[in-house]
């Protein structure tokens, strides 16, 4: 039975284990204070597809990942990531967490930090052996950083952090990949970077789900697209769900209507 059809007849929440999706969400609900900003979402997520989480500034995106990755209680609702429990999946998820919300002043290596997406292979001990630095290496040539291995992370600009992050991300392996606006305020070499990593991952069959704000390159990067305004307001492959009507409805008035069928036009 699929999931759509399981919660449409009310079936218990256990019954969708059987589902193996990547990250299913479903009734979540979170609140800060007396309002909710995530208000009983349902989100699947499609295997080996690049999905875009869209939404105007506020909207919930963050907040959405911390509650699928467990990072921030939810007040209801539960997230399933590979058809099971967040506990038992958490090495299969790698996640990048928006820029600004990290703190870099604390002294780390670049290197240091990329190890620290080793650390299932490390073990208790944390012992680094050879095989860990090549690991390492790769994963910070991928993404072009390879240079900058001996640096302390808080001397990077903005965009090679990112670069980073992206690279410790790959060392971990991971089956899934939530990115909280992987190309905000990079520039277009490092978007590039980044976007030819990600579309790397999905050739091998890996999962990317964005939270994405450059509207115009939606169509461009993206297959899917989950559009939230608090609510879930669309999911669905670019075609059917980047549409004139869905952005309105998520933007409001923030976006000028030319603008809104200019960009629905591109997508389609
Ligand atoms: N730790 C927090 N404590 C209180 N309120 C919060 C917290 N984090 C987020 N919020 C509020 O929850 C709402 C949703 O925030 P969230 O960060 O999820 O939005 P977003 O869609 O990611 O926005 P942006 O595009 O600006 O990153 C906002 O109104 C925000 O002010
Ligand atoms: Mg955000």
């Amino acid at each position: 039975m699929s999931v759509e059809l399981a919660s449409n007849l009310g079936v218990v929440p256990g019954a969708e284990e059987t589902n193996n999706s990547p990250l299913v969400v479903r009734g979540m609900t979170v609140s800060y204070g007396q309002k909710p900003v995530v208000f009983s979402v349902d989100m699947t997520v499609q295997e080996g597809a690049m999905t875009a989480i869209i939404g105007p500034n506020g909207a919930g995106k963050s907040t959405l990942l911390k509650a699928a990755l467990g990072i921030v209680r939810p007040l209801a609702g539960h997230a399933l990531v590979f058809g099971k429990s967040l506990k038992h999946q958490r090495h299969r998820i790698a996640y990048v967490p928006q820029r600004a919300s990290v703190d870099w002043d604390f002294p780390t290596r670049v290197i240091d930090v990329v190890l620290m997406g080793l650390y299932r292979e490390l073990g208790l001990l944390r012992r680094v052996r050879q095989v860990h630095l090549d690991k390492v290496t790769a994963c910070l040539e991928r993404v072009g950083m390879v240079d900058f291995a001996d640096r302390q992370i808080g001397q990077l600009s903005g965009g090679q952090q990112q670069r980073v992050f992206l690279a410790r991300a790959l060392a971990q392996g991971a089956d899934l990949y939530l990115l909280d606006e992987p190309f905000a305020g990079v520039d277009a070499a490092t978007e590039k970077a980044i976007i030819s990593v990600l579309k790397g991952l999905r050739e091998e069959g890996k999962t990317v789900v964005a939270v994405h704000h450059d509207l115009s390159t939606v169509h461009e990067y993206f297959d899917r697209v989950f559009m939230i305004n608090t609510r879930k307001i669309a999911e669905g492959s670019v075609a059917a769900a980047f549409t004139s009507e869905n952005l309105d409805k998520a933007y409001g008035g923030r976006l000028a209507t030319g603008q809104i069928d200019q960009l629905a036009l591109t997508a389609s």
